[in-house]
């Protein structure tokens, strides 16, 4: 892929000077589901798997984006760039808003020619916007010499993506590209974001993607959707119980204090948010103390609340995680990412991918007359730079 990026790059815009070529990572959720932007706890990891960016400056203000897998080339000026992403930009949104994002933080306004490339499914649920984000902010950041650290260039994407592409999210997705570490997954406190590293190596399990090729149709409007009812489910508690700064600190009590002021929905979002903070502490003691079934059963835990309370899992989705978990090789499995469609992931004894690919490959076409894709994923690192 890294190959495929230059000669790319060589054909559309001249080999030299040779571009400067970076990496970063696409990422699973293990646990903490829709709890970003609640103020919550999450452990994602960085996935062996990612996107390539390569980029060389100019000096007349022009800016060509150009991508392996789109049809779509971009050229457009630096004096044309808004503070909000024009929809005929399509995909290229993305490294637009983090050059705009990077011109507010840096006042820096460089022409550049980019090329991107991946390995990662696009749209599924492993983060190829996140990967795509923080590959072009390394980039940038080593292009311009600027120095910038990698929290604050991960909160920079995070801007990228709510202010300038317009998904609420949390920042999740960003930080893990940033920051994870190989062989460790990235247990992120949301409130403030501070994190640590947590070992995986030596665990006792792999960890099976189940890509149910479900287009995540939903995935914008039903995720402002779903940070819209937390703010809300926010409001009403802080009212109504007790005056906490965020969602994802009130308890189960709390919640059911407030039940007739919730009303159906947002009483179920709550009990999603407060309950998943639990399944996160259960889950990561389960991780450090070595206990696989612990783990296994917070993220089997976790999907049926997903599903259930929060709403964001679809037919596809709960199909691969219940006949994972029926299986006698799988710990536990639920969906990851945003939901909606794309990718659920599955834990499973080291080995048995194949047995556990042919069951759940079996009932799924039998069921949508469509197959899945099945990947078993390591934990990676962080971005690098690809010489
Ligand atoms: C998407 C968002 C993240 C997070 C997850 C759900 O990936 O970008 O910020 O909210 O969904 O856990």
């Amino acid at each position: 892929m890294p190959a495929r990026v230059q000669d790319r790059f060589a054909q559309e815009f001249g080999a030299t000077p040779r571009p400067v070529l970076w990496f970063a990572p696409g990422r699973i959720n293990l646990i903490g589901a829709h709890l970003d932007y609640s103020g919550g706890d999450v452990m994602p990891l960085a996935v062996d798997l990612g996107v390539y960016a390569a980029g060389r400056l100019r000096d007349d203000g022009v800016i060509r984006l150009r991508s392996l897998d789109q049809q779509l080339a971009v050229d457009t000026r630096v004096d044309a760039i808004r503070d909000r992403r024009d929809p005929a930009h399509d995909w290229a949104g993305y490294p637009l808003g983090v050059w705009q994002e990077f011109r507010e933080w840096t006042g820096l306004a460089p022409g550049v020619d980019m090329v991107f490339g991946g390995d990662l499914p696009m749209a599924s649920g492993l983060s190829s916007s996140a990967a795509i984000e923080v590959a072009t902010a390394f980039l940038l950041d080593d292009l311009l010499g600027t120095e910038i650290d990698a929290r604050e260039l991960a909160l920079l994407c995070h801007r990228a993506e709510t202010r300038y592409v317009g998904l609420q999210c949390g920042i999740m997705d960003q930080f893990a590209s940033a920051l994870c570490r190989p062989r460790h997954a990235l247990l992120l406190h949301c409130h403030d974001g501070t994190y640590e590293h947590v070992a995986m190596h030596g665990r006792g399990f792999e960890i099976l993607v189940m890509d149910t090729r479900r287009p995540r149709t939903l995935a914008t409007s039903g995720f402002n959707d779903r940070v819209r009812e937390c703010a809300e489910a926010h409001r009403i508690l802080r009212r109504d119980v007790r005056d906490l700064p965020y969602l994802a600190a009130y308890s189960q009590a709390d919640v059911e204090a407030a039940r007739g002021a919730l009303g159906a929905t947002l009483y179920k979002r709550a009990r999603h948010v407060v309950g998943e903070m639990v399944r996160v502490r259960s889950g990561v003691a389960g991780l450090r103390t070595g206990r696989v079934e612990q783990f296994g059963a917070a993220l089997t835990g976790s999907h049926r609340s997903t599903s259930v309370d929060y709403e964001v899992s679809c037919p596809e989705l709960d199909l691969v995680t219940s006949v994972a978990c029926e299986s006698e090789h799988v710990f536990g499995a639920r969906l990851t990412g945003a939901g909606f469609g794309g990718c659920a992931i599955a834990l499973i004894e080291p080995g048995t991918a194949q047995q556990v690919e042919r069951r759940v490959d079996r009932e799924f076409s039998a069921r949508f007359g469509t197959r899945p894709a099945f990947m078993v994923l390591h934990a990676g690192g962080g971005p690098r730079r690809v010489d």
